[in-house]
């Protein structure tokens, strides 16, 4: 237990959703309560922004534009990327489909994913399927880049799948994987749901396309803010136009349109909420100034909670092993994982359960997780 150092700064009391609380919340993969220091720069925003912003005339719009100019920034520094290769979006999902609408697909194109997806990553593929006679191609976990060349034909035009599984937390090989597809021409949609704050991402070194994730989940964000990597120079057009994808309003003209931003912001067309924009921000700032210490941070509680759940006779554990992150996936033998999960929430444990490789309960571990509540949480499953 000494081993586990905090490096990061999120502590429990960090977290005003659980102040003055027995409550274990070990459910970050679905949501993240937001940090304290991400609720105050959102309530800021919001105050400047309901109220003085407005008499600044249309200065307005350029202190808007400020602040989600920040959020870009904050946004790319995390995953290693450049401010321009960003879009602002709402969510995860969202990235997934504006990078799926923005190809001309053609009956009998293929795409490969695997059926360890959430549906914000398969229903757009399948979408592709219902409307274009796409063929979407499913690999089942372990995924290897191994199983991805074999599935990818002369017609395989893209690769969409989870940088993390949000099953049982396996940590797909991306890398090796975005190599082999560059090599053949096939582009690389990722789902970043899982990884962005869970562990390191860098997209240029991991060579993906297009990467989605979302604030509200690892990076302890306000819900409805998430960020789009598009690569330099790859062909996806944008389906999300607005006065905000011209790179100079002043080119817009009645006949012809005008000038679209040549990077990622060509995907973000509209006004977005400065008070979301700021919170998303600092949750991404914050996770930058953490600094690489926090992700293993949060892969040894995890490992710590597992190796307490391998001690059980009854618990299978499904997660990789040692964990490669912080979820971790596992069943209680004789007993369904909804009511295990119910039973745990009766005991002031916040979980949730997954429908994969069975229905599984999964607790996410995060930094502001104590190892004392895993202990705590580790004798709970043990007496289901
Ligand atoms: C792998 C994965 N993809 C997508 C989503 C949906 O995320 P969002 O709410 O950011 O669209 C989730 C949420 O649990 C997820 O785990």
């Amino acid at each position: 237990l000494a081993a586990i150092s905090p490096t990061a700064n999120v502590t429990r009391e960090r977290i005003p959703a659980l102040r003055g609380t027995t409550v274990s919340y070990l459910n970050s993969g679905a949501s993240g309560p937001p940090a304290d220091y991400v609720v105050k720069a959102g309530r800021e925003a919001d105050e400047r922004f309901s109220g003085p912003a407005y008499l600044r005339g249309v200065e307005l719009f350029g202190m808007q534009g400020d602040v989600a100019a920040r959020a870009r920034a904050a946004a790319a520094d995390l995953i290693g990327a450049a401010p321009h290769e960003v879009a602002l979006t709402q969510n995860t999902s969202h990235g997934m489909n504006l990078a799926v609408a923005g190809l001309d697909w053609e009956a009998g194109d293929e795409v490969i994913s695997t059926t360890a997806e959430h549906p914000g990553g398969l229903l757009p593929l399948y979408e592709l399927r219902n409307r274009y006679g796409v063929e979407v191609k499913l690999l089942e976990p372990p995924i290897t880049p191994e199983k991805v060349a074999e599935a990818i034909t002369s017609k395989t035009r893209m690769v969409a799948l989870s940088h993390v599984l949000y099953t049982t937390g396996e940590v797909v090989p991306l890398a090796e994987i975005c190599a082999l597809a560059r090599e053949r021409g096939v582009l690389t949609l990722v789902d970043g749901a899982q990884s962005v704050g869970n562990v390191p991402v860098a997209v240029r070194e991991l060579g993906a396309d297009l990467y989605a994730f979302t604030g509200h989940k690892w990076l302890l964000g306000p819900e409805g803010m998430g960020a789009f990597y598009v690569r330099d120079g790859v062909e996806v057009r944008s389906t999300n136009l607005g006065y905000l994808s011209l790179s100079d309003p002043a080119t817009f003209d009645y006949e012809g349109g005008g000038d679209l931003w040549s990077g990622a912001r060509r995907f973000e067309g509209s006004t977005v909420n400065p008070a979301l924009a700021a919170g998303f921000a600092a949750a991404a700032g914050h996770a930058v100034r953490r600094g690489p210490g926090q992700y293993e941070e949060i892969r040894q509680k995890a490992e710590h909670f597992a190796r307490r759940l391998d001690e059980l006779t009854d618990i299978e554990v499904h997660s990789p092993r040692p964990a490669a992150c912080g979820l971790v996936s596992f069943t209680v033998e004789g007993l369904g994982s909804a009511e295990a999960t119910r039973r745990l929430f009766e005991q002031g444990f916040i979980l949730r359960y997954v429908p994969k490789p069975q229905l599984c309960v999964r607790a996410s571990v995060h930094l502001f997780n104590t190892v004392e509540e895993l202990d705590a949480l580790a004798d709970a499953v043990s007496r289901l």
